[in-house]
């Protein structure tokens, strides 16, 4: 463990809806500039019933957003500076109101229309009413905002506003705070390390206009990237062709074909003392790809297919200090085939994919691993998110 940190993440937007609870709001946006944040406040007009938007100015020394007019200096279209600032969005407290809006995409306010605009993670402090809480369809909003991967703090159950006890009631502010604080923060165990790792498909030419390649989207490889270069590694990401956005912090070299995968990742390999290979490089590549397009003739074509270097096998018999990793997508005898693949390629890990299952996998947003390591028993990663998995097999690696 080498310490913990924010990572960058520093500009809160608190959204502030209107129940009850909102005098404990003040509460929280004071703990995150104690904290060292920097925060700027959102308020629908329900909210200013209860308190006034002058109480978050003078907490957060910025103008608080209440309507679509500019509170900045250069500000054209105010929600969406607001949304593109936003490291963390955090709505407290929110109102039954505001999570059905978030969870069917509506935005017909200042507040509704920048939580939709943001692409920051967000966090959601329910307080209400404990019928309110209760209702179907709240608990189905609440349902789905979860699915969509918002963090949903459980309200507690105590005295409530309407003079009785029951569960609605908005956590105290520290809770809150440290809620937060413990999903933001990221150890910082693989500072220093360099980390090279592949990711994506690689595309192989036939033609001008045709090629070969497979249904990896990089999700995987690119969640690792991410959630090394958090934990403080040094990434360099080899990508072949991907819709992905690039991890933030990280070196990105673009590849297409396996050979150049093969060529940047050999190039680099000295310098990284871990290399995960978790692109889906062909297996093949056309003898000869044709200068101009193939034309249609009769009712068949044969193409000569070549095998392409066993990249991660190669590493694996070239390896002096690194850990390699390598990824396997496999049908059927998961483990027996893994377990061979760990020998022959002489790997650290091998992280097994079950591609036979349309629930996880390719272009899916979760997965389920399977951990192989030599002379250790298989171990189950459930399926979760790709990073959570992510997360999990960097902690593996830290334990090698
Ligand atoms: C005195 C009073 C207290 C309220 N408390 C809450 C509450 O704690 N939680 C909630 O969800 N709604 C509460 N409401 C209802 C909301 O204010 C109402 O649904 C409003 O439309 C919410 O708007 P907003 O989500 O845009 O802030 C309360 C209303 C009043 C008049």
């Amino acid at each position: 463990m080498k310490g913990t940190k924010n990572v960058s993440k520093k500009h809160i937007a608190v959204y502030i809806t209107g129940g009850i609870a909102v005098y404990k709001a003040a509460q929280v946006v004071r703990s995150f500039i104690k904290a060292g944040f920097e925060v700027k406040v959102a308020m629908t007009s329900a909210a200013q019933k209860f308190v006034t938007a002058q109480t978050f100015e003078v907490l957060s020394t910025h103008h608080v957003y209440t309507d679509h007019v500019p509170t900045e200096d250069q500000e054209f279209v105010p929600h969406i500076a607001l949304a593109d600032w936003t490291d963390i969005a955090v709505v407290v407290p929110a109102t039954a109101n505001i999570l059905a809006k978030m969870a069917n995409g509506l935005a017909d306010d200042f507040v509704s229309t920048a939580i939709l605009a943001t692409r920051a993670p967000k966090f959601v402090i329910p307080a209400m009413n404990e019928n309110m809480w209760q209702q179907v369809s709240t608990q189905r909003n609440v349902h789905t905002l979860k699915d969509d991967g918002v963090s949903v703090m459980f309200p507690a159950t105590g005295f409530l506003a309407e003079g009785y006890s029951g569960r609605g009631r908005m956590p105290e502010p520290e809770e809150i705070f440290h809620w937060i604080s413990e999903k933001i923060t990221v150890k910082q165990d693989l500072a220093g390390v360099n980390l090279l790792i592949s990711a994506g498909p690689t595309v192989e030419e036939i033609d001008p206009v045709r090629y070969l390649t497979n249904h990896s989207s990089g999700k995987m490889g690119y969640a690792l990237a991410q959630k090394a270069a958090d934990r403080g590694a040094n990434v360099t990401l080899v990508s072949g062709p991907t819709q992905l956005s690039k991890p933030s912090g990280v070196a990105v070299i673009d590849i297409i074909s396996a050979k150049e995968l093969q060529q940047k990742v050999k190039e680099k390999f000295e310098q990284n003392d871990v290399v995960i290979m978790a692109a889906a490089v062909s297996d093949f590549h056309v003898k000869q790809i044709a200068k101009q397009k193939i034309k249609k003739n009769g009712q068949s074509m044969h193409l000569d297919l070549v095998a392409n270097p066993d990249i991660l096998a190669d590493l694996g018999h070239i390896k002096t200090h690194q850990k390699l990793v390598g990824f396997a997508a496999e049908t059927q005898n998961l483990i027996e085939n893994g377990n061979k693949k760990l020998v022959k390629k002489n790997l650290d890990m091998l992280v097994l994919n079950d591609v036979s299952r349309k629930d996880i996998g390719f272009n899916a947003a979760d997965n389920e691993v399977r951990l192989l390591r030599p002379k250790k028993e298989p171990k189950l990663i459930a399926k979760t998110s790709k990073d959570k998995i992510a997360d999990e097999i960097l902690d593996e690696l830290t334990s090698l």
